[in-house]
């Protein structure tokens, strides 16, 4: 059994077998009915606990639709309705589900939530996104670039704007896959020195650029996302922006960075703010294959989790 906590948590070769195993089985149910089961069943006779303590689309349905295709069933859980929000401890109820259940996906606030509930789980339990990390994300933006450009390994991709939580597991993938990352924001809003340690140290080259433009000079890849995230204030809004507005990912910016770079962005997208819709609908935009590649890339996860 294993956890999938983190992208650096997680070693290079089973990061590379998830995304190989990924592009098979997408590959094999090509054309199918949404709802059709795959060739292999790996979660036949399995329950999966798919706990939400933040709102969420993606992760959710994908999560829900990839367990159901390989067979298993779901229960989906807001924090709000459990007694985790009336506090019974994070450890008990670790305990409890696993007796109910044969898997844990939890989306939550702080990432001892998420860690305290994979040390007492005796199943594995998957990260759905914290305040400081979102693994399961990068796993499918990974996936995705890849379709369109072949391997990531020694590319550039610039991150634009707040240096949240999915551009960390950005920085912990540039560790383990091999490709560089140039951070492009505020001072306030620098990435964790901790994460960019870690990518230096597995020898990516990991760059903080004031300047937008000077940034994405022989960019391959571009990524932005909201400049508010679920776990930031709305009182921080005006600030952030005020902040944020020279980092908007738009046709101008685009246009020196490597006339084949890719645009990505995890969604949901405030339009017309951290990135334009001449972008998100432009021809170098692919947020909606990283929508998709959330179901491929997590069901090889959850395989990867419980050994099938
Ligand atoms: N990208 C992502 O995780 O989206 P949701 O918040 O809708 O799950
Ligand atoms: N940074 C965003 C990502 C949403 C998928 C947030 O945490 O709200």
């Amino acid at each position: 059994m294993n956890h999938f906590l983190d992208i650096h948590k997680t070693d290079p070769s089973v990061l590379r077998q998830i995304i190989d195993q990924a592009a098979v089985t997408k590959q094999a149910r090509a054309g199918q009915p949404k709802a059709a089961l795959d060739a292999e069943l790996p979660l036949k006779d399995r329950m999966v606990a798919l706990i939400f303590e933040k709102p969420s689309t993606r992760t959710r349905v994908s999560f829900d639709v990839g367990v159901r295709q390989m067979g298993g069933q779901t229960m989906v859980l807001s924090g709000r309705d459990m007694q985790l929000g009336h506090g019974e401890t994070i450890a008990d109820t670790a305990r409890v589900l696993s007796r109910y259940v044969d898997m844990i996906m939890i989306r939550t606030f702080d990432e001892t939530v998420l860690t305290e509930m994979a040390e007492y789980a005796d199943v594995p339990v998957i990260n759905g996104l914290t305040d400081r990390t979102h693994p399961c994300q990068i796993m499918a933006d990974i996936l995705t670039y890849e379709e369109h450009r072949g391997s990531i390994k020694g590319k550039k991709v610039v991150w634009a704007g707040d240096g949240n939580n999915v551009c960390a597991s950005f920085l912990h993938a540039a560790g383990q896959f091999g490709f560089d990352l140039t951070f492009t924001g505020p001072a306030q809003l620098d990435p964790e020195d901790e994460f960019i340690g870690l990518a230096r140290k597995a020898g990516s080259t990991i760059a903080i650029e004031r300047d937008a433009k000077k940034a994405v000079e022989g960019a391959d890849l571009i990524v932005a996302d909201t400049w508010v995230s679920m776990h930031d204030s709305q009182s921080s809004k005006e600030r952030r922006h005020n902040m944020l507005r020279g980092y908007q990912v738009n046709e101008e910016l685009m246009s020196h960075a490597k006339p084949d770079a890719l645009f990505m962005h995890c969604l949901p997208a405030h339009r017309e703010e951290e990135v334009t819709s001449a972008v998100m609908d432009g021809p170098q935009s692919v947020i909606f294959d990283e929508a998709e590649n959330r179901l491929h890339a997590q069901k090889a996860v959850m395989r990867w989790c419980i050994g099938a």
